[in-house]
Formats: structure tokens, sequence, C-alpha cells
């Protein structure tokens, strides 16, 4: 797999879950890993946990001299300030986040985040030096309505700005439908997505949008982790549930090797 023009990310998810308890769990998927140290640097493939802030410090330290990166699940656009309990992509990097979750539909729905307040935050990951994953996706109405296609461009249009190249920016296709359901798209209506956002990618960016990743994400779990990534334009794997046990992790991570 040494010619795949995009290395593969397969990111996890922590989403609200996570006590001091389950950084075994980090260090499993960390140790897993340094195992496949050689099927990874051969396949280029990369993989990280994105968990809640207060453990960001703790896993950053369990994965040392590992190949398993940490990440955020959200950033504040201002380096500091005051805005009472919110986390700056400075902080995130400074406890050793090496990327951040951008615009997760659950964000969009629970704290009104829109377009634009993603590309702020997604030009605060840059400052920082973190890897923005910046995630898109449609509701079921919308994809009932024959939308889905229309909706999730112009998110990504409005979310993303002009310095987005592929070393910082990795975008997320994520049907709001499929996430936490264990209903995912089938391969065509994968494939026509992330067709139709490697088409404006490469539209905006010219030959750098060829470059960024476009993963998937919903309800993504070993069972179905290969017909996934083997979608064209699929360049990884979004996981949340399925990123909270090493073993399942570990097994989505070897279906991308
Ligand atoms: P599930 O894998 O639990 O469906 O969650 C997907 C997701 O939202 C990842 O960001």
């Amino acid at each position: 797999m040494t010619h795949r023009r995009r290395k593969r990310l397969i990111a996890g998810n922590w989403k609200m879950h996570g006590l001091r308890a389950d950084l075994a769990e980090v260090g499993e998927s960390a140790r897993g890993l340094r195992d496949r140290q050689d099927r990874l640097s051969a396949s280029g493939v990369t993989a990280a946990l994105c968990v809640p802030f207060t453990l960001i410090s703790a896993a950053a330290e369990a994965i040392r001299e590992t190949p398993l990166a940490i990440g955020g699940q959200d950033c504040h656009p201002e380096p500091s300030g005051a805005h009472t309990g919110d986390v700056s992509a400075e902080m995130l990097a400074d406890a050793g986040a090496s990327m951040v979750i951008l615009g997760h539909s659950e964000r969009r729905r629970d704290h009104r985040e829109t377009n634009a307040i993603i590309r702020a935050k997604l030009a605060a990951a840059r400052r920082a030096g973190l890897l923005a994953i910046v995630c898109v996706g449609e509701t079921e109405p919308e994809r009932d309505a024959g939308a889905a296609v229309q909706v999730v461009s112009r998110q990504l249009r409005e979310s993303l700005d002009d310095n987005v190249d592929a070393s910082n920016t990795v975008v997320a296709y994520e049907p709001v439908w499929a996430i936490g359901t264990g209903r995912t798209p089938t391969a065509a209506q994968i494939a026509e997505m992330h067709g139709a956002l490697r088409a404006l990618l490469k539209d905006r960016f010219d030959e750098e949008g060829e470059k960024v990743r476009i993963l998937y994400g919903g309800s993504m779990k070993p069972e179905n982790a290969r017909m996934i990534l083997a979608v064209d334009d699929v360049d990884g794997g979004l996981i949340g549930g399925a990123s909270l046990k090493a073993e399942s992790f570990l097994a989505i991570v070897d279906a991308a090797l």
C-alpha cells in the first residue's frame, strides 16, 4: 500500500467519555500500535485518539515513544482571554495534543457552531500548529430531501479558509444519521459524497486539494472498516464508540494497513 497517494489517518473521537481509569485503553492502543510500527511505517498509516480536555496531558504521557498521537475535540478561536470554560488551541498543544476535531455535528447542534465559527477555529488550530479535522455531514431529513451533497458542500466551502493545505487540515464526512446509530451509508453513497468533496477541494486548492485527506465517520467498526476504507477518496476514519476500546480501535487500524 506504499503507493497510496494519501496516507490514511485513523482517528478516534472519545467525545464526553473517559476518566483517568480509561487511560489504560490509551496505553493499550499505544502499545498495540508500537507492535505494528513496521507496518504503520510501510503503509504511512497514522493513528490518533482525541480525548476529553481533562485527559490530554495524561494521555500524552501514556503515548510517549509510541506511534499514537493525541488530539482534542474543540478549541476557542483566541489564544487566551476572558472566555470562561473555553480552551485554546495553544493550550491543547501545550498539553501534548497534535490535532483537534472542529465542527463536529454534536458541537454544531449543542453549541450552535456555525461554519464561520469553525473557520475561525481552523485558523486558531493552524496558528498553534495543530492538525485540524474539520467535520461536515447532513442530517437524515436533508438526505431524504435529496439535499445531502448541497448541504455538505456548503459546510465545506464556508468552514474552510484559503490557507488550508494537506499538512494542516483534514476533512471528515460524518452523516449525522450514521453517528452512534449503527447505520452506515452504502459504499455508493460514501463514494458520491467523498467524490463531491474531492472535486470542491481540487477546484479551490488546485493540486493541494488532491492531497487533503477526507475521512469517513459514523458507526465505523471493525466489521465494516475494510469496506469503507476501500471506497475511492476515503483516506481514513473518524471513529466514535469503537475507539473507546483498544481492541476494536486496533482492529480498525489493521483494516487500514
Ligand atoms: P460513532 O462511531 O460512535 O458512530 O461516532 C462517530 C463520530 O461522531 C466520530 O466523530
